[in-house]
């Protein structure tokens, strides 16, 4: 027996050696800490913090396939051939289908509100540094989305408009806040700076000035005051372009604005923060009357406008008030999402619908965070099923046409704050002031399995599975021509499939229990 088994072993590793063997890379690696949430983060100061390469593209007939993994691989990369071989019939097969095309991609990326410019500016140069090489660099997941809120919300330390000055209507007293000037346009810039894309930025308002709502408060039950076509109306029209000429004096400009952040907070009996309500209908004639008139008499034309920011549970229903209206509807691009209520609505019962009713109006999500439920609040440094969620809700997303996805808060302290109102949640990046050092979360490297690899103009495509399977899988046609498949096993058993790819042969895979893997090849 001896003879045959030898060379068996014998091929086996020659096989694992040529087809799948770790990198040695540039990147630096994880400094893993555990506080005994099920996983892992990742700690950097000042003078260390794990690092990634640029993607490069492995050689004709090869991949790259990167893994985190909740027992601690943090987008480890390792390499491999495509085989010329044909699937059993037993196999689970991912074929890649290019002829199924769908939509584009815009990007990914987070929120530099108040709370996280002040945490990141509250850190030590050298670690700011590494923090947000960490987000935007090529050492880091090269996010190209930013979301600016106009003026405080929840994470603000106080609350604020441009325009607190009573019945300003003209505008004369609107003005940028220290938190603009301090905090998020120098965030803005350095993140701009390390960026190696081009990052597109939308701004979301909370409130208008008190003054101007039926409520007289920032909180609260509360809408415009009057009717559509008002001088309240055309103020608050007019404060959005005021808000894009004064950040366009700091030279940062948006691809983007959203009317109004969660429209329906501000129609409930005592919501705690700041929130503007708008019925589908109010938003329709605000839009029609004054918002996309003043944006299309402005120098900010270009500028795409979001209706809904807000749970998708409302479409397709905020879709058809809106957009059945020609009037309201050619000022509108886009419909932004909420994740917070999506387990009580299937997506393809929200997002697929809206989609086929509305395919010229991209959908995008536009926040999302952990630690919101009352019983699960806060920070819970490591936590790897959090981690899975976002990449189980991302897939979901962009399996039905959602063309980017926007975490909230960039980065928030231990507490999940400062937050005035006390709204403590989690975050990718969780600062400790004190020690001077950040923790990077299992959501930062979920958030990274999408952002590093799928850049902006990338298009889904198919990838037909060929059996029933725990495995939550995308693929994508990069500009550059690469294909990028994201697969999450958020399951307890490891699990075996194929990777196909017609033009190029098939890849032997596993992927272990609660993981995630990147898969990325060139086609030519
Ligand atoms: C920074 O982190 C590295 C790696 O963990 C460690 O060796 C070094 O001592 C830390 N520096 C400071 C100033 O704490
Ligand atoms: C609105 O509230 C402010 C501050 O609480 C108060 O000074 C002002 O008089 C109020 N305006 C009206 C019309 O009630
Ligand atoms: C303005 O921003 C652009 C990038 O958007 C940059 O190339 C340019 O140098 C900036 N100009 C100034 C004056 O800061
Ligand atoms: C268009 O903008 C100009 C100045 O930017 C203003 O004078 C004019 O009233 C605006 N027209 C409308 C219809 O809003």
């Amino acid at each position: 027996m001896q003879p045959l088994v030898y060379p068996a072993m014998f091929q086996l590793i020659i096989l694992r050696l040529f087809f799948l063997f770790p990198v040695i890379s540039g990147g630096r690696p994880c400094v893993p800490v555990n506080f005994g949430h099920g996983s892992v983060v990742c700690v950097c100061n000042a003078t260390y913090c794990d690092t990634l390469d640029p993607v490069v593209l492995p050689a004709l007939g090869t991949f790259s396939q990167y893994e985190s993994s909740q027992s601690g691989k943090r987008l480890d990369l390792s390499t491999g051939a495509f085989k010329k071989r044909t699937p059993s019939p037993s196999d689970l097969v991912l074929t890649l289908n290019e002829a199924k095309k769908y939509q584009i991609i815009k990007g990914f990326g987070g929120a530099v509100t108040d709370s996280a410019s002040l945490n990141i500016l509250s850190l030590s140069s050298g670690v700011q540094e590494n923090l947000l090489k960490s987000y935007f660099s090529e050492e880091g997941i090269e996010y190209n989305i930013v979301r600016v809120p106009m003026a405080s919300c929840d994470f603000s330390i106080r609350v604020y408009t441009y325009l607190d000055k009573d019945s300003d209507f003209k505008l004369d007293s609107f003005s940028l806040q220290e938190e603009d000037i301090k905090l998020k346009i120098p965030v803005i810039q350095k993140a701009r700076e390390m960026s190696k894309r081009p990052i597109s930025l939308f701004a979301s308002p909370w409130t208008s000035p008190a003054w101007m709502k039926t409520n007289n408060a920032t909180n609260g039950k509360g809408i415009l005051k009057g009717q559509p076509g008002d001088q309240y109306h055309k103020t608050w029209a007019n404060y959005f372009i005021r808000f894009l000429d004064e950040y366009a004096k700091h030279n940062v400009s948006f691809w983007a604005v959203t009317v109004e952040n969660e429209p329906t907070a501000g129609m409930m009996t005592d919501y705690p923060f700041q929130c503007l309500g708008f019925t589908p209908e109010h938003m329709r004639d605000f839009i029609s009357t004054d918002l996309g008139p003043a944006f299309a008499n402005s120098s900010y034309k270009h500028v795409k406008m979001m209706i809904l920011d807000d749970n998708r549970l409302l479409l397709p229903y905020w879709a058809k008030v809106i957009l059945s209206d020609v009037n309201a509807a050619q000022y509108v691009h886009g419909i932004s999402v909420h994740w917070y209520l999506d387990d009580l609505v299937p997506a393809e019962i929200s997002l697929g619908t809206t989609h086929r009713l509305y395919p010229e109006y991209f959908l995008f999500a536009s926040e999302a965070c952990n630690g919101f439920l009352p019983w699960d609040k806060g920070v819970r440094l490591g936590c790897w099923h959090r981690g899975n969620k976002y990449s189980s809700r991302i897939i979901e997303d962009l399996n039905n046409y959602v063309t980017g996805w926007t975490d909230w808060n960039l980065a928030l302290d231990t507490d999940g704050g400062p937050t005035w109102v006390e709204n403590y949640v989690d975050s990718p990046i969780i600062v400790d002031i004190i020690k001077d050092v950040f923790y990077k979360q299992p959501t930062f490297y979920h958030m990274g399995h999408f952002s590093k690899f799928i850049p902006e103009g990338s298009q889904r495509v198919g990838l037909d599975v060929s059996h029933e399977n725990q495995l939550e899988t995308v693929a994508f046609l990069r500009p550059d021509n690469a294909v990028t498949v994201v697969v999450l096993n958020g399951g307890s058993l490891d699990v075996n499939f194929v990777i196909s790819d017609p033009l190029l042969g098939v890849i032997d895979a596993t992927c272990p229990a609660n993981s995630i893997q990147t898969y990325i090849w060139r086609r030519k």
